[in-house]
């Protein structure tokens, strides 16, 4: 198959490109940085040019803002599917987040808008739903200096970003279905925690201090919904063994 990877640069994009080079397709990056922009549309119909299937695996960046979030994820969904359209993409591959269907707030009022404008577009589409991925405490922690660094309340099962780059490509190989299952990782977590743990692993004399952020996406982040149900996949690899493996620090 030839499979496009929006956001293929990325935490988890780079995963899904490794996964579906080494499962024999032919792969194509979609990201600025390969001239290729989901937002304005630049180069966009001409990468996807042959392309089966789409993974969408972009982001919007770190950004709490719902305005923000919602615009991102609108327009990059919307330009993306206009551009499978007109080529004849027959499998588009939204990632989104497990456990966010009552938290319409922040970001993941982004993410849900996104899922809203997958499910109502005209491109047969799966939206597979992940954890937050063990690569995300440092994603946080790398976005803040200072001494201390202020983490949400965050029940979480994370899950490393490698295997839900295997899981979207094996999703994408599947064709589409609406939605697919959930991954998560194999143990409950709290970020606060987890970032503590890899600050220590690194040397790193920074503290930690968790805060219970207001609001719908502050209650949803503590509510334990983003663990996912028993029904999910799950990877194998815990937290700490990603902590020592080589896919920390990459
Ligand atoms: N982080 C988590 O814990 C987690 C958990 C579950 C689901 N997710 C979802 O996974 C997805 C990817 O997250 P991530 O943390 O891997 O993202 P990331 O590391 O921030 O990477 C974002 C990717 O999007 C590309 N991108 C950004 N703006 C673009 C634009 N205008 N046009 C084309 N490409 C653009 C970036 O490349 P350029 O900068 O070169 O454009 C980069 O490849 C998101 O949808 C997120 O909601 C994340």
């Amino acid at each position: 198959m030839r499979i496009a990877v929006a956001g293929g640069t990325g935490v988890v994009g780079r995963y899904v490109v490794n996964a579906a080079t080494e499962a024999g397709h032919d792969v194509v990056v979609l990201a600025r940085s390969r001239g290729v922009d989901v937002l304005t549309g630049v180069g966009l119909v001409e990468a996807l040019d042959g392309a089966d299937a789409v993974i969408d695996a972009s982001n919007s960046g770190t950004t709490l803002s719902a305005r923000k979030a919602k615009a991102f994820f609108e327009t990059a969904t919307r330009n993306l599917l206009d551009a499978e359209r007109r080529v004849g993409v027959r499998h588009h591959v939204a990632l989104s987040i497990v456990g966010i269907d009552d938290i319409d707030a922040s970001y993941f009022a982004g993410k849900l808008a996104q899922e809203r404008a997958v499910a109502s577009g005209v491109v047969p589409f799966t939206i597979a739903r992940a954890g937050q991925f063990h690569e995300f405490a440092g994603q946080l922690l790398s976005g803040m200096g200072g001494p201390v660094a202020l983490m949400p309340t965050l029940l979480m099962r994370p899950v490393a970003a490698r295997e839900v780059g295997a899981h979207l490509v094996r999703v994408a190989e599947g064709g589409p279905v609406g939605r697919a299952a959930d991954i998560v990782g194999p143990r409950d977590e709290v970020l606060a925690d987890v970032a503590r743990r890899q600050l220590a692993f690194d040397g790193s004399r920074r503290r930690v201090l968790q805060v219970r952020l207001p609001g719908a996406y502050g209650r949803g982040l503590a509510s334990g919904w983003l663990r996912g149900g028993a029904d999910a996949v799950q990877g194998w690899v815990a937290f700490d063994e990603w902590l020592r493996s080589d896919d920390h620090g990459k």
